[in-house]
């Protein structure tokens, strides 16, 4: 079976998959990051959304062939090593942008990518643009798009703190 090396939060891994074994297989089953979620398994949904090589991309549209030697951040690995939340998923706990939480690491995955790369901030407009490739059943979006607002003020320095983005 083909063997492949990941740099998956940090730590190096080398697995062997099937030709066909997606990425998002290998992040859930082998190595047990659950937190990456499958919504559709059909490329719709954004559930499975992670970072390979700082682009956010859906995990099961990928095969983990094609990932190999790639660096992933997953849901997992963006917190601080002393636990400290991510801006972005602080602001998600802080705005109250998730209910069933099904949808939110892919979230939250997409959402540091597209605050990253628009270093200029971001409008309201772009924010929902930016997530046309996630769905969420349940919060009508409007929380996620105030709490991406505020992150990207924070994560780009015009905010010290979550609660002065908001003022
Ligand atoms: S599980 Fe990947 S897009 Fe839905
Ligand atoms: S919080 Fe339930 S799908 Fe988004």
């Amino acid at each position: 079976m083909p063997q492949v090396t990941l740099a998956v939060n940090g730590t190096s891994h080398t697995v062997e998959v099937e030709a066909r074994t997606l990425l998002v297989e290998v992040l859930r089953e082998t190595l047990r990051l659950t937190g990456t979620h499958v919504g559709c398994d059909t490329s719709q949904c954004g559930a499975c959304v992670v970072h390979l090589d700082g682009d956010s991309v859906k995990s099961c549209t990928l095969l983990a062939v094609q990932a190999q030697g790639a660096t992933i951040t997953t849901i997992e690995g963006i917190a601080a090593a002393d636990g400290t939340l991510h801006p972005m998923q602080e602001a998600f706990r802080e705005y109250h942008a998730l209910q069933c939480g099904f949808c939110t690491p892919g979230m939250v995955m997409s959402a540091i990518d597209l605050v990253e790369k628009h270093p200029q901030g971001l409008s309201e407009q772009e924010i929902r643009e930016g997530l046309e490739g996630n769905i969420c059943r349940c919060t009508g979006y409007h929380n996620i798009v105030k709490a991406i607002a505020a992150a990207a003020e924070v994560m780009q320095g015009r905010a010290g703190t979550l609660a002065s983005a908001a003022e």
